[in-house]
């Protein structure tokens, strides 16, 4: 029996469990990784996923837990992407009631889409953690990824751009370390990094709004001559 979503029902309840885990533990983040990234990115993860054939279940359980080591790297400057947070992962898994067979390909899964450092490099990633990294990525990308930069860059004392250049022509890539710049220097080449042909579609659509952003920026930043 399926859900409204095309889940199947079993489901439900274990999922219930792990976004309750989620919520409590992403409760203070205002930084971007916060519970509605993770609402966005599972979401995400399950259009691609049942687009591509991935397994849902796995996506979209490793997209509501991909984050929830943040807290814990701000506190005690551990990195989030490091074996502590599969640890942190592994248990609010097992206290939701995920079975151990399905606990493995999640972990793999969250592991992957970030390129833990421990893994190597991972030319032969999963299909679940390409869906996985493509839903994180689309989620860096449109109204909400320019809305994020700005939360990150004020969250870490960064301006938002910098005395204007015209001599070299203005882009922002002349201005490193402002929110501008980030849109240079990574999210305009996003949609360009996608695995998945659906994660292509939906990182193009959003590439475009924040291509109409940054230009509209650049013209209020430069404003004329003064
Ligand atoms: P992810 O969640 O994919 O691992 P990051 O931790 O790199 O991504 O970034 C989280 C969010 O913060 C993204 O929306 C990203 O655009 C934004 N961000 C990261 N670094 C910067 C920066 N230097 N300036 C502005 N925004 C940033
Ligand atoms: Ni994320």
């Amino acid at each position: 029996m399926m859900n409204e979503t095309g889940s199947p029902k079993w489901y439900d309840p274990i999922l219930k469990k792990v976004i309750n885990e989620v919520k409590i533990t992403l409760e203070k983040d205002s930084t971007g990784h916060d519970y509605w990234h993770c609402m966005r990115v599972a979401r995400l993860a399950r259009q691609i996923a049942l687009e591509e054939g991935a397994n849902s279940f796995t996506c979209e359980l490793a997209a509501w837990t991909h984050d929830a080591f943040r807290p814990l790297e701000k506190e005690t400057g551990k990195p989030h992407s490091g074996k502590d947070a599969l640890v942190i992962i592994r248990n609010m898994l097992e206290r939701s009631g995920v079975k151990g067979s399905s606990i493995q390909p999640i972990l793999r899964c969250v592991a992957e889409h970030e390129n833990y450092s421990f893994l190597g490099d991972s030319p032969s990633m999963d299909l679940e953690s390409r869906v996985l990294q493509d839903a994180d990525r689309i989620d860096a990308l449109g109204a909400i990824g320019i809305a994020r930069a700005f939360m990150f860059a004020g969250a870490h004392g960064q301006p938002m751009g910098g005395p204007v250049r015209k001599s070299s022509g203005w882009s922002p890539g002349n201005y490193s370390n402002t929110a501008i710049g980030h849109f240079h220097d990574k999210l305009l080449r996003l949609a360009g990094e996608m695995h998945t042909a659906t994660g292509k579609v939906l990182a193009q659509e959003r590439k475009r709004v924040v291509e109409e952003f940054v230009d509209q920026f650049i013209q209020e930043w430069e404003g004329g001559t003064y």
